[in-house]
């Protein structure tokens, strides 16, 4: 690590200094130096925008700067975008428009604006487009955000008037939470831990399948006096298992000798943010058995496979089945029109901008765990178990959620900031990184479905066959309810008198898949109205025409 220099630059119309290593990325200095943390980190790699800035007036990536390019130069970031705590007239038309919705990418999206405004108080929304293209927003479908920059100049005085009580319902109301997400000031996981809170990173299996030893550790903290501890499956205190089913805990919150997918964490470093980023992963004493990864369709259900689970025989997790009417004759009256088809899909990333953080802290008995999630009632039991105490022995606060669709449903940094927390008696707070979450948290559930649809040559839907194989990965997650889902929604929005549909979910050596809007609903939706467009072209009957 470089020595560190002074630099100083002015930031949002004040004089700023910091003592900091000139390469240092600026957007982690103006969070964790300045404490200016509007400005998010979404990816650290220049792809998503979230660090958005004006540097000298024109936005940039804040990530991709390093600090000592920014000595004497002028910095706003979006808490200098409000003069005196007065929303600024993009701001204003922001809240309007209630383009703020998770509001992650918000205060990207208001400096890339700004950058815009500054040179062109009337843009077209191809200018728009151009000046905004460099901040994604998983939420909003980008529209309200063009609209609100469109309409900037026109919206002067046009504040939202609440509704009375009693006529809330269909009128127009500010969202209760736009302000905070539009001046820069909500709180999301990465957002805040105490001072002295100490870091967590995670070391994961670099191999799809492979069992692994850890030997003597003594070196490692003998070297890096910073380093507080190294968790691994023997430092969890309770059950070293979790699922987001009661009676289903089959995923190890650190592996334990066999890692089932690359990504699975096996153990994490806690220390001061340097040491648990200076170590690299190779320098643990790991002894690695690679087996061959068995993945995608064919392999894991293959007669004498590699159980994934030695107790899942032939890898299937679980069956699903709805039937109705007599499927055989309905499919053998005379005169049907039959379409069928085979419809693939793959694994699907829910790209939240806003990655798994938090931060936990012990208090007497308890734990404290802040953290950005989309069920704190499931966290907190998941915790309690995990460090073997009662459930009301935790409290989870959830910090405002930069986008989950599901994907947050799970946990994911909350059993090990909870057990690092719980036995250092320290604050303990842990951020994940992009290609972290990418590899470790769960996804859609990949398909592979075969249906049959017959209907009457006056477009009347008489019979369904659908059967559906579904990959739920190495671990559960949420793949109970997708394999009863799936047959539930095999029809869609049709009724079909006749119906047969088998769902099967099986383990592979693969991510393990989870919620994610839907649960293997638009998977089915694919077959089901792909069918459709192909009989409406065998037919020449308008889709909207079928009828049972
Ligand atoms: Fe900087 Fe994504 S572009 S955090
Ligand atoms: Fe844009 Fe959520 S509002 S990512």
């Amino acid at each position: 690590m470089a020595d560190k220099i002074s630099i100083s630059f002015r930031l949002n119309g004040n004089t700023a200094s910091v003592d900091a290593a000139p390469a240092r990325r600026l957007a982690h200095v103006l969070r964790e130096d300045l404490s200016f943390t509007g400005t998010k980190v979404g990816c650290d790699a220049g792809d998503c925008g979230a660090c958005t800035i004006l540097l000298d007036g024109r936005q940039i990536c804040a990530c991709m700067v390093p600090v000592a390019q920014a000595a004497g130069r002028e910095i706003v970031t979006i808490e200098g975008l409000a003069a005196g705590g007065k929303l600024s007239a993009l701001q204003e038309a922001f809240h309007h428009y209630g383009a703020a919705q998770c509001g992650i990418c918000t205060p990207g999206m208001l400096m890339a604006a700004s950058d815009l405004l500054n040179g062109n108080g009337t843009p077209s929304e191809a200018d728009i487009l151009d000046a905004l293209g460099g901040v994604l927003c998983r939420c909003t479908g980008y529209r309200k955000i063009i609209d609100a920059v469109l309409n900037v100049g026109s919206l002067a005085g046009a504040a939202i008037v609440e509704p009375p009580a009693g006529e809330a319902v269909g009128a127009r109301a500010a969202k209760t939470d736009g302000r905070q997400k539009i001046d820069g000031s909500e709180l999301y996981g990465a957002d805040q831990a105490p001072a002295d809170a100490l870091w967590l990173r995670t070391i994961r299996s670099p191999y799809w399948n492979a069992t692994f030893e850890i030997g003597d550790l003594s070196e490692l903290y003998e070297k890096h006096a910073g380093l507080a501890a190294i968790l691994t499956a023997v430092d969890v205190p309770g059950s070293n298992g979790f699922g987001v089913y009661p009676d289903v805990k089959d995923q190890p919150v650190l592996a334990n000798g066999e890692a089932r997918f690359r990504g699975e964490a096996i153990a994490a470093l806690v220390g001061d943010r340097e040491t648990v980023y200076r170590i690299r992963d190779e320098d643990l004493p790991l002894t690695w058995r690679e087996r061959d990864p068995v993945q995608g369709f064919d392999a894991p259900l293959a007669d004498g496979a590699h159980r994934i689970h030695s107790d899942k025989p032939g890898n299937i997790m679980a069956h699903g089945r709805v039937e109705k009417g007599n499927l055989d004759e309905a499919f053998a009256a005379p005169g049907l029109i039959i379409v069928e088809g085979s419809f693939e899909t793959g694994f699907v990333e829910h790209a939240y901008i806003e990655p798994e953080a938090g931060w936990a802290r012990r208090v007497d008995d308890r734990i404290e765990v802040t953290v950005t999630t989309q069920t704190p009632y499931m966290d907190r039991d998941e915790i309690a178990l995990i460090l073997g105490i009662a459930p009301q022995q935790v409290r989870v606060i959830p910090t405002a959620c930069g986008g989950g669709f599901g994907g947050k449903l799970d946990i994911s940094v909350q059993p090990l900031i909870a057990i690092a927390a719980w036995k250092l008696s320290r604050p303990v707070r842990c951020t994940y990184s992009r290609p972290e979450t990418m590899s470790s948290t769960t996804k859609r559930h990949p398909s592979r479905i075969s249906a049959k649809y017959a209907c009457s040559p006056d477009g009347k839907l008489k019979a369904y066959e659908f059967s559906g194989d579904f990959n739920t990965g190495a671990y559960i997650s949420w793949g109970l309810t997708v394999k009863d889902r799936v047959p539930i929604h095999a029809t869609g929005p049709y009724f079909v008198p006749a119906l047969r549909a088998n769902s099967r979910a099986f383990y592979t050596n693969e991510t393990p898949a989870g919620a994610f809007r839907g649960f293997g609903v638009p998977q089915t939706a694919i077959a089901h109205d792909a069918l459709m467009d192909m009989m409406a072209e065998k037919t020449g009957i308008d889709p909207l025409e079928f009828r049972s």
